[in-house]
Formats: C-alpha cells, sequence, structure tokens
C-alpha cells in the first residue's frame, strides 16, 4: 500500500439487466453512504447498456462508474463503438482497456490498446490498463517478461499515477478459480512496480489491481501484499455481499 489508496473495481463484463444492474450499483452506493469513511475507493463498470441508468442512481454518492472498453476517436463513422468522451458525458470517471477478453476476442494488440489509454485519458478518464500472462506463458518462465512488454507497449506517454490504474490479471485466473500464490502475485506486483519506473512519472504512486478469481475468502491475504493496491473483480463484483467482502478486506 505505501500511502496508495485501494481501488475496488467491479468489472460486470456482459451481464446484467437494467432492473438487476440497477438494483446492484444501488446497493453498493447505500453501503457506501452507510460506512462513513472507508480505505478504499469503490468503481463499477457496468455494461455499456446499463452505464447510464446506474450512473444516475449512483449521483452523488463516492461510488464511480467506468465503461468495460472505449474507441479511440472522438466521434465518426464507428459502428457499435463508444468514444470516452461518450462514457464521460454519461458520468464515467474511469475505463478499463485493454482487458485480456477484449485482446482475445477483439484482437486488441498493445497498441491498440496504448491508443485506447490515450484517449481514456484526452477524456479525462482515468484508464485501467490491464496486462496478464496465458498459462503457457506462465509455465514456460516467460509471465514477467510478457507483462513487462505488456506494460510498455500499452502506457501512454502522458500517463501518471493520477490518471492511470494498472490492473493485473493472469489470463488463466480469469473466471477459474485459480489464483497464483501469494509468493508469485508479490513477485509479480513488485516486478510491475519496477517497470514502471521507466514509463510512468511518480510510479510508486500508481495504484497496481490484481485481478483474476478473487473473492471474500482470498481477498484479505491477496490486499495484504506490499505491492497490490486493490483488486480488479469480475465474477464476484455481480453480487453485493461478496464484492462489498472483498473492499472490506481493505485494511
Ligand atoms: P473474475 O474476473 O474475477 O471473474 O476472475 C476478473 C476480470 O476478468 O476482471
Amino acid at each position: 500500500m505505501a500511502g496508495r489508496r485501494y481501488l475496488i473495481a467491479g468489472n460486470w463484463k456482459m451481464n446484467g439487466h437494467r432492473s438487476d444492474g440497477v438494483a446492484l450499483a444501488a446497493d453498493l452506493a447505500q453501503r457506501l453512504a452507510a460506512a462513513g469513511t472507508v480505505p478504499f475507493d469503490m468503481l463499477v463498470c457496468p455494461p455499456a447498456t446499463l452505464i447510464a441508468p446506474v450512473a444516475d442512481v449512483v449521483k452523488g454518492s463516492p461510488l464511480a462508474v467506468g465503461g468495460q472498453d472505449c474507441h479511440t476517436a472522438v466521434k465518426g463513422a464507428h459502428t457499435g463503438d463508444i468514444a470516452p468522451e461518450m462514457l464521460a458525458d454519461l458520468g464515467c470517471t474511469a475505463v478499463i482497456v485493454g482487458h485480456s477478453e477484449r485482446r482475445q476476442d477483439h484482437d486488441e494488440t498493445d497498441s491498440v490498446v496504448k491508443a485506447k489509454a490515450a484517449a481514456a485519458l484526452r477524456a479525462g478518464l482515468t484508464a485501467v490498463i490491464c496486462v496478464g500472462e496465458t498459462e503457457a506463458e506462465r509455465d514456460g518462465g516467460r509471465a514477467e517478461d510478457v507483462v513487462a512488454e505488456q506494460l510498455t507497449g500499452s502506457i501512454p506517454a502522458d500517463a501518471t499515477a493520477e490518471n492511470t490504474v494498472i490492473a493485473y490479471e493472469p489470463v488463466w485466473a480469469i473466471g477459474t478459480g485459480r489464483t497464483p500464490t501469494t509468493a508469485d502475485i508479490a513477485a509479480m506486483h513488485a516486478k510491475i512496480r519496477s517497470h514502471l519506473r521507466g514509463l510512468v512519472a511518480n510510479s510508486d504512486a500508481v495504484r497496481i489491481l490484481y485481478g483474476g478469481s478473487v473473492k471474500p475468502s482470498n481477498a484479505v491475504e491477496i490486499m495484504a501484499l506490499a505491492d497490490v493496491d486493490g483488486a480488479l473483480v469480475g465474477g464476484a463484483s455481480l453480487k453485493a455481499d461478496d464484492f462489498w467482502a472483498i473492499a472490506a478486506s481493505c485494511r
């Protein structure tokens, strides 16, 4: 932690209809209001269809809302895409870029991710830039090199500790119930921290989240690690009790 404030971010992925999404966000906003001072920031990233109603229901609350992806352009002929300025217009303050599901399903390369992150910063959003190795890369002993290369390729020149968050998500841990050992998470986060020194000003203040099968039962030990500054949570972010329990593990 070292003076950095935790960020607990929920990535709802392609889940939720209007009623359950709005109810989940309202529930979390209520819990935050009732909790008073907490040692974490909380962010939810609903599917694009739910951003407007979720942003409306949490208005005035410290619960932040973000997108799961954005285009690089401000506007134009890009059917199906969403500009980061459009996310900001709805009240978003952040956007996830380079999630492994985007890298896989939409062939997003590091340079695409970098351009999206730069666009997010242009729109005044915090860019949550995701990196992480596949199982074959870890088994081949290449995890740290792969992540270092993704960081170099995906972080835009104007990234700072204030506008950029890194999420380390081993691809093989996402949605599988498997996680690296705490020693492996600690080693990777320390490696990321040192690699950021050449890439981002004030890198010691950059928040580095862990993501991949975070749940209430493993959150306490993961959040206690020195260079872990929060979590990017998929499945467990869809249940208010579980997501709140993960946040409550930040001490
Ligand atoms: P998970 O997903 O928590 O369901 O493993 C994490 C993510 O993909 O951000």
